[in-house]
């Protein structure tokens, strides 16, 4: 009920910035180490994952369980080590520890944990909490989502303002990644994509819409989060997981934002129908187009 999510998200709030001081100190951690022994390669040479990673998600799995025993729950690193227990009807905890582990790594502020319930094969709930700006952002299915930050008048800010529509693709603000396939087609496709956004095409580049200009946070949850708080007005990226967009298709949705897109293949998206997807639609603004892990970069990207 509206109630019990209010609940979980008093709890689930509490427990992002609990994980909130541990992603801060593992930062520092990182910053002051003098090699970088406690980086590690998952399937590749820039997909990392540290032990902060792996202790985030074990303090929020363990705080998760004792909270609400019957509730299931699917993390990124739990399912890396193997843990990958089938999408049901049941509540179901969906959270990345660390979304943005490369911007960690690094020390580029942009990193956050990523929290959402989902219900029904629906995500119903998202918490993303940015510790290094103290940027807190919530959600709850139909009844709004809010950016709390500190020092703010109000502290608590509604997403939903209306959105102002946008005269055509090339004012856009546009969020793209460069994700962990640096396959040699996967790249071209993607930058041919770029360049098309990018490029002026009174200057000779095919297609090209010339938007305002783009941007890669290196964060999916944080390009949800930026692009329902009005900041970004579209984001579009290939190859996501569940838990990159679990807590961000809530916050967003819930801000007049369009997802649109295959998160994973148990979670279903609200509209997966790309053929929809014209300029018109995207100059709404507040537009997310995310494809899952496992899909393909095409020419139509
Ligand atoms: C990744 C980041 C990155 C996005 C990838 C994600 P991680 O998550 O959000 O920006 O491009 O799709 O998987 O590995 O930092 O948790």
């Amino acid at each position: 009920t509206a109630s019990d999510l209010k609940a979980i998200l008093g709890f689930t709030v509490s427990l992002a910035r609990k994980a909130g001081d541990l992603i801060l100190e593992g930062s520092a951690a990182i910053q002051s180490a003098s090699s970088e022994s406690d980086v590690g390669e998952k399937k590749n040479a820039v997909d990392l994952v540290t032990e902060y990673d792996v202790g985030v998600e074990e303090l929020v799995k363990k705080e998760l369980k004792s909270q609400y025993p019957t509730f299931n729950f699917v993390g990124e690193e739990s399912y890396s080590a193997g843990s990958r227990p089938p999408l049901t009807d049941e509540p179901t905890f969906c959270v990345d520890p660390i979304d943005g582990t490369t911007n960690f790594i690094h020390g580029f502020p942009f990193a956050c944990i990523s929290l959402g319930l989902i219900y029904k094969r629906r995500p119903v709930l998202g918490v993303i909490f940015n510790p290094f700006l103290d940027h807190l952002y919530t959600g709850i299915k139909g009844q709004g989502s809010y950016l709390t930050k500190p020092n703010a008048q109000p502290l608590k800010l509604p997403l939903s303002q209306p959105p102002k529509p946008l005269p055509s693709l090339s004012q856009a603000l546009i969020a793209v990644e460069w994700g962990s396939d640096r396959t040699l087609t996967t790249i071209n496709t993607k930058s041919n994509s770029f360049s098309r956004l990018a490029g002026n095409s009174a200057q000779g580049v095919i297609g090209g819409k010339m938007a305002h200009s783009l941007r890669s946070m290196g964060s999916a949850a944080l390009n949800f989060a930026m692009v329902a708080q009005g900041g970004l007005d579209l984001y579009w990226e290939i190859g996501c997981w569940p838990w990159d967009v679990c807590a961000g298709i809530v916050i967003a949705e819930e801000a007049g934002g369009v997802v649109s897109g295959s998160h994973s293949a148990f979670l279903q998206s609200s509209n997966e129908n790309f053929g929809a997807v014209t300029e018109e639609l995207l100059t709404g603004r507040k537009y997310i187009v995310v494809r899952a892990i496992g899909d393909t970069p095409d020419e139509n990207c």
